[in-house]
């Protein structure tokens, strides 16, 4: 039985990636694929309890080593839980968020060692990597606007969006190195267009790189 589809959805804030999926979700859906949406942290209970000691801040002033091993543990536990046993059934997994944003938040704009990030994702993994990558890209003064909108204004912003301009510009541009050094792996979609745009664009790159392996899973599934 051949394996499901992995695919996850990055970017920074407010670039629209659960609407994305969602959308994604119901064209796949549509022609007659098992689809299962999933977030980071979260995705599992076990994922969801560490997912509310990072997002609340309750991890932060232990440093961003400490927050860097506990997305890794909520990972870990995601893929057991959910992703894999996904996979093994041959269905498509579309997942908010997965290593790059512990590369980019954690690596890159937590400053640690490239070689302990390396280490953590390869034990959080475990040899389970994307097999398409979706990275959202926006303007940050953008994103941030539509976070806040989103949330209300009135509301406080996470552990990781009250952060300055500055730090989300150099995730932006972390987000891109990505998608330069991994180009098998990764592609950008220009995120600034209107919602349906947006999704039109998602579902034509997901057809031309896994067009015949989704093919390919429909007719198992027949
Ligand atoms: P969430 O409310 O899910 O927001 P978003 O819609 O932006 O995905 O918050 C997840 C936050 O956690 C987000 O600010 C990015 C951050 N994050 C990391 O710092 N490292 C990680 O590995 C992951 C998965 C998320």
């Amino acid at each position: 039985m051949a394996q499901g589809l992995f695919i996850t959805f990055e970017g920074g804030e407010g670039v629209g990636k659960s609407t994305q999926i969602a959308r994604l979700a119901e064209v796949l859906r549509a022609a007659g694929h098992r689809v299962v949406e999933t977030r980071e942290p979260g995705g599992s209970p076990g994922a969801e309890a560490v997912r509310h000691v990072l997002l609340s801040g309750a991890a932060e002033p232990f440093g961003p080593r400490m927050e860097a091993l506990l997305f890794g543990a909520a990972r870990a536990d995601h893929l057991d839980q959910l992703i894999r046993p996904a996979l093994a059934r041959g269905e498509v997994v579309l997942c908010d968020r997965f290593m790059d944003s512990s590369r980019v938040y954690q690596g890159v704009t937590g400053w640690l060692d490239p070689r302990f990030m390396r280490v953590v994702e390869n034990a959080a993994v475990a040899g389970t990597r994307p097999d398409l990558t979706l990275i959202l890209d926006l303007d940050p003064a953008e994103g941030l606007r539509r976070a806040a909108e989103r949330r209300g204004e009135g509301a406080a912003a996470d552990r990781f969006e009250k952060e300055t301009l500055d730090i989300h510009r150099r995730r932006r541009e972390a987000f891109l190195a990505i998608a330069r050094a991994e180009p098998d792996r990764c592609r950008v979609v220009d995120a600034a267009r209107g919602v349906d745009e947006v999704a039109e664009a998602v579902s034509d790159i997901v057809m031309v790189v896994l067009g015949d392996r989704l093919d390919a899973l429909l007719e198992q599934a027949a």
